[in-house]
């Protein structure tokens, strides 16, 4: 396994962490408890040390199976976990006051069975409350040893400062991946000025960018990508370009799409840490595989240029999410 460090931070953790909402949340049905837990001894066993859950994946359901999942092996791993939504549910819109911030904490140290949060996001910013007061909350929470480590997800660059000031961020988990870099135009300057990591969430495109997903796909009910623009029939159809001249490039390092998309987001910065998730264990060997692929200067040149020619088709998240982003 390769490591890297969150920013300037001490934080080590494995060059690839474990994405697991899809595991209670989000992407169709999820895999029954036994396979879950599986799954995330599994991804121990081959050297991933970042885990990634939140209070809303379930709500709490996902948290606990961490906690089971883990518990043996608890001062190896790394833990993030996220509060901020109205009763951990999505749809309820964010709340980050500071009595729901503590009570979060305390209810997710319980469900992952441990002393302390090694890394408690803001799952989105909450425009009710200073993110200065939220900063303070999270720092009695760091001298009271329950949070190691602070970030956000999904905050603007003023946001980012602002709370940084107060008490350093660790890391910020925002969308980035081959087909959504607008965190290239401020996000990414502005981390590296600050020393902040950034977990880059849906680094596989929820999936697209693996080339497994194409226009007949159908989707459980359930399923978040049913509601997302860029997933819409017209738009899978219109966006498989971007997949072929991936599979062109893929072919071209004896690697697959999914490998390339990863090992294109580990070759931006070397304090980024990529969270793809999977239910299945052959595919989270397949993406560990990606940290063995190298992209030399001219590989990454050549993915600019064919890049250049397409414009992706579909917005990344539905409108009532899309307030939410960027605040
Ligand atoms: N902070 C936030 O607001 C936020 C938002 C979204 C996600 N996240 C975090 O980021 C993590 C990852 O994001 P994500 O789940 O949205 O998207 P993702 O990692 O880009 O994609 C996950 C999807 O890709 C499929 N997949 C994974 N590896 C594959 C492979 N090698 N070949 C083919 N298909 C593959 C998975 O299906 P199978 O299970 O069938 O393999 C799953 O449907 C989440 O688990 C969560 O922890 C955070």
């Amino acid at each position: 396994m390769k490591y890297r460090k969150l920013g300037n931070s001490d934080l080590q953790v494995s060059a690839l962490g474990l994405g697991c909402m899809g595991l209670s949340f989000g992407l169709g049905v999820a895999p029954d408890k036994q396979s879950s837990i599986a799954l995330i001894r599994g991804a121990f066993e081959a050297g991933i040390t970042f885990f990634d859950t939140a209070e809303a994946y379930g709500p709490g359901v996902n948290e606990e199976l961490l906690g089971e999942a883990l518990g043996l092996v608890r001062d190896q791993v790394v833990i993030a976990t996220k509060f901020g939504f109205k009763e951990g549910k999505t749809n309820l819109g964010v709340d980050s006051r500071p009595e729901n911030i503590r009570a979060v904490a305390e209810a997710s140290l319980k469900r992952l069975g441990t002393d302390r949060i090694d890394l408690f996001y803001q799952h989105r910013v909450d425009p009710n409350v200073p993110i200065e007061e939220v900063a303070g909350v999270i720092q009695e929470l760091i001298k009271e040893g329950k949070v190691k480590y602070w970030g956000l997800s999904e905050a603007g660059v003023q946001t980012i400062r602002r709370a940084h000031a107060v008490q350093p961020v660790t890391a910020l988990q925002s969308e980035y991946s081959l087909w959504w870099r607008e965190p290239e135009q401020e996000i990414l300057p502005t981390l590296e000025e600050l020393g902040i990591g950034f977990v880059p969430f849906s680094p596989l495109g929820k999936g697209f960018l693996t080339g497994a997903i194409t226009e007949s796909t159908q989707f459980d009910s359930s399923d978040f990508r049913n509601q997302v623009p860029r997933f819409s029939e017209e738009n899978r159809k219109a966006n498989q370009v971007l997949i072929d001249v991936l599979k062109a490039i893929a072919d071209a390092k004896s690697a697959t799409t999914a490998q390339i998309a990863l090992a294109w987001l580990l070759a931006q910065k070397p304090w980024i840490v990529p969270i793809p998730g999977t239910t299945k264990l052959h595919r989270l060997k397949e993406n560990i595989g990606a940290l063995d692929i190298e992209l030399s200067a001219n590989d990454l040149k050549e993915i600019e240029t064919a890049l250049a020619q397409i414009t992706v088709q579909g917005d990344r998240y539905p409108q009532h999410f899309q307030k939410m982003v960027n605040r």
